[in-house]
């Protein structure tokens, strides 16, 4: 089997840390389906090793693993065209990820800026886990030579490490090309979701007030609370673009509306232009509930078989420890740790 051609393979991983909110399925997951129906190979990945580069309580963990397979499958990722698979079962991470730590220069990492944010002041007392977070993820792309990765912007650092790993390993032993330069897709239309009680903050797991944020889990009476309470102006929705940008809270809300009808910002102010908020919020609330509730149902229908999950996570990390096996061992010749 040639598992070294270097066709278009796309890789892309989550954390499973707490519910997905809207920004996640607008910016992420709703791509990853479009990809699959694509004709690529795909590949999507519950980075549950990179989950504890922080402490997490073991039960939590568990449960938030299966959580976040529920809710690929709910949001339209489908085993049969995609491998869904969570990282630590695939033992390929945990050992490419070693043979990068040996290859990255600690000068790269110390410019990662997630390590800056996430470590904080007290570095000090971070885990060696969190700093060498971006050689995992490296790890995680290149154990399947995969060529294309969708991400959010915030990873594009982290992406051009994995290339600068590539380049370094294959010069570094000679072999041009074994790993792939992979390419992140970081795709202009997927808005940037903000909260919905600081338009200037992104739409964030972390935030401690759920008011800020619409989870896929949420009911329908929640999400309507959540955009009946959101920050917006007293001004009526405007007829230009420019109107909206003093204006970020509305500026949300329409970039919201935009992206779940899949239209131009420009179509929804045609659409809407004179109009006050108190009339617009009703309408998004309706679009936001016809979009979610099918995916919190298929969530909760899933999260009652528990063991089609693990199964559908079981048959994905066999077939992903098919794809990276031989990649791992090829890299085990290349480095002198194995003969044949
Ligand atoms: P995270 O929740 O930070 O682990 O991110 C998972 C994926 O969702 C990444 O590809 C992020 O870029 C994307 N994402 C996270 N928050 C947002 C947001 N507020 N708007 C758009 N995309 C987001
Ligand atoms: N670091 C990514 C994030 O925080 C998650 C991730 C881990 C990832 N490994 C990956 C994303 C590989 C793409 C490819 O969102």
């Amino acid at each position: 089997m040639d598992n070294n051609n270097h066709k278009q393979r796309i890789f892309s991983g989550v954390q499973p840390t707490g519910n997905l909110h809207l920004g996640n399925y607008l910016g992420a997951v709703k791509n990853f389906v479009k990809f699959q129906s694509a004709g690529n190979e795909t590949l999507y990945c519950i980075v549950d090793l990179h989950a504890i580069t922080v402490w997490q309580n073991p039960l939590e963990l568990k449960k938030s693993i299966r959580e976040l397979a529920a809710t690929f499958i709910a949001c339209g990722l489908d085993s049969e065209k995609s491998i869904l698979f969570n990282q630590s079962q695939v033992s390929s991470h945990s050992e490419l990820a070693w043979v990068f730590n040996c290859v990255t220069r600690m000068g790269w990492l110390n410019r990662m800026t997630q390590f800056k944010d996430k470590a904080g002041k007290n570095r000090e007392n971070a885990s060696v886990g969190l700093f060498v977070y971006p050689s995992l993820m490296a790890a995680d792309i290149l154990a399947y030579h995969a060529t294309h990765v969708p991400v959010g912007d915030d990873q594009k650092q982290h992406l051009e490490l994995t290339r600068d790993i590539a380049i370094k390993f294959n010069n570094d032993f000679n072999v041009p090309n074994f790993f792939p330069c992979p390419e992140p897709i970081i795709e202009k239309n997927s808005p940037r979701i903000m909260s919905l009680r600081d338009g200037t903050k992104k739409m964030s797991k972390s935030e401690t007030s759920d008011m800020s944020r619409i989870n896929l889990t949420d009911n329908s009476d929640q999400i309507a609370l959540k955009i009946r309470k959101a920050k917006t102006d007293q001004d009526p929705i405007p007829d230009a673009i420019s109107g909206l940008e003093t204006r970020p809270e509305a500026k949300n809300l329409i970039n919201i509306y935009s992206s779940l009808e899949e239209c131009k910002i420009q179509e929804v102010l045609d659409m809407f232009c004179g109009k006050p908020f108190s009339f617009f919020k009703p309408k998004l609330t309706e679009l936001i509930i016809n979009e979610l509730k099918p995916i919190s149902n298929q969530i909760t229908k899933l999260l009652n078989h528990q063991d089609h999950i693990d199964k559908v996570l079981y048959n994905g990390s066999l077939q992903a420890k098919k794809i990276s096996k031989p990649i791992i061992d090829k890299t085990y010749k290349i480095l002198g740790l194995k003969n044949s």
